[in-house]
């Protein structure tokens, strides 16, 4: 069998053997194994806000539902169920294709939103969002992006958190952390969140297949029978997941195995303070590497979120960016496309499985594939 692609992609990413090994079982949804890997799996996540969260999350005080589905449907489902037609009203704080996406959900769902935009090439300005809020603070839901992949830059959202609760005191605070969650430290407590939301394939390391969503019981219980949607309804997942243990539709039973095992991955690399160790390792020699060369980085370093990175395509006629990422594809390693609305770029993702001799290659490849095509070295803009 050949061996799979390096994906320095932001996910679906690289998983290890053992991760896709787990998931080798055929599992009924009632069966009591499954149930308890459930429980497993719900536990160990609460632990792990629990341990990010710097005072101690008081883990009585929140839960987490599990939700079938890519990111987006985790997302949509705290829209869908934890806002009201005519009362809600949305601030979405965006900088980037993911806060562009929450102010989509917005309209689609017919929720009164204001979208306060920032450069999507920075990370969101906490002064700028504290004037916002001196002057008009008439919300009842925040929206942020912890770590916007679109360009890798990193929100502060522990800062945006108690700023809106000092200027929103009765608000909820949705923090979209889907590439972030598990690996880049986030203080749920100190930062006032009240719902967040991961996926199964980012820091957890795992393959595609649900999200989930730590939050609040208490906020979340008071949206009961408010969910328009029935898939998507949060409350009442929360509720059956209580009373048996099981999803209310199809689980995905193999998704869920091969989580399980990538949740004692974690535990045994250290956690997510040593696998963010390893990520930043990752981005920096991946960074290092390209700047020497003369390539530019989009974000400030100090703004980078280390789970991914953004660069400028060279100012040369000989680099094409579809025939660079054949190049390196059909060498095994498989990077990612621009995302930005005005600059072209191509991003390095430094999450999944990959370790610093896997970013050493790949710097060692990109130099000789723009060698092979003639693109001048240094880099020229
Ligand atoms: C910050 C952020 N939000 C939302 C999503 C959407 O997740 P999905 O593509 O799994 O629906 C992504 C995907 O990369 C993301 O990075």
């Amino acid at each position: 069998m050949q061996a799979d692609k390096k994906l320095f992609t932001p996910g679906p990413l690289t998983t290890t053997y053992s991760v896709k090994q787990a998931m080798l079982k055929d599992l009924g949804s009632r069966d009591d194994q499954f149930i308890q890997i459930i429980k497993n799996v719900q536990t160990k996540l609460i632990e792990i806000a629990v341990f990010c969260s710097f005072e101690g999350l008081p883990n009585d005080e929140y839960t987490v539902v599990l939700m079938q589905g890519s990111g987006t449907f985790g997302v949509e489902s705290v829209f869908q169920t934890c806002t009201k037609l005519d009362e809600s009203n949305v601030l979405v704080l965006e900088n980037g294709a993911y806060g562009q996406r929450i102010e989509k959900i917005c309209k689609l769902l017919s929720i009164n939103h204001k979208v306060l935009r920032f450069p999507e090439d920075r990370a969101i300005d906490c002064d700028a969002v504290k004037s916002f809020l001196e002057k008009d603070n008439n919300y009842t839901h925040v929206a942020v992006i912890h770590g916007e992949t679109t360009s890798g830059a990193l929100n502060n959202v522990e800062k945006i958190g108690q700023l809106v609760k000092t200027h929103i005191p009765n608000s909820i605070l949705i923090v979209d952390s889907m590439s972030a969650f598990g690996a880049v430290p986030v203080d749920i407590q100190k930062g006032f969140i009240d719902f967040l939301i991961s996926s199964s394939n980012k820091c957890i390391q795992s393959v595609p297949g649900f999200s989930f969503v730590i939050c609040s019981i208490k906020k979340l219980l008071s949206f009961k029978n408010n969910s328009r949607s029935l898939s998507l309804d949060l409350v009442d997942q929360y509720e059956n997941m209580l009373k048996t243990n099981q999803f209310r539709f199809t689980p995905p039973t193999h998704s869920i195995l091969a989580f399980k095992q990538a949740l004692d991955e974690l535990e045994q690399e250290g956690g997510p303070q040593k696998r963010y160790e390893r990520y930043s390792n990752n981005h920096e020699i991946v960074r290092k590497g390209l700047l020497s060369i003369g390539f530019k980085e989009l974000v400030p370093h100090e703004e980078q979120s280390k789970i991914i990175n953004t660069f400028h395509y060279p100012n040369d006629e000989n680099f094409n960016f579809e025939e660079f990422y054949k190049r390196l594809s059909d060498k095994g390693m498989v990077i990612y496309p621009g995302k930005m609305t005005k600059a072209s770029c191509f991003r390095i993702g430094s999450i999944g499985a990959l370790f610093a001799e896997d970013m050493h290659q790949l710097v060692q490849l990109i130099v000789q594939i723009l060698r092979d095509m003639n693109v001048k070295i240094p880099i020229q803009y």
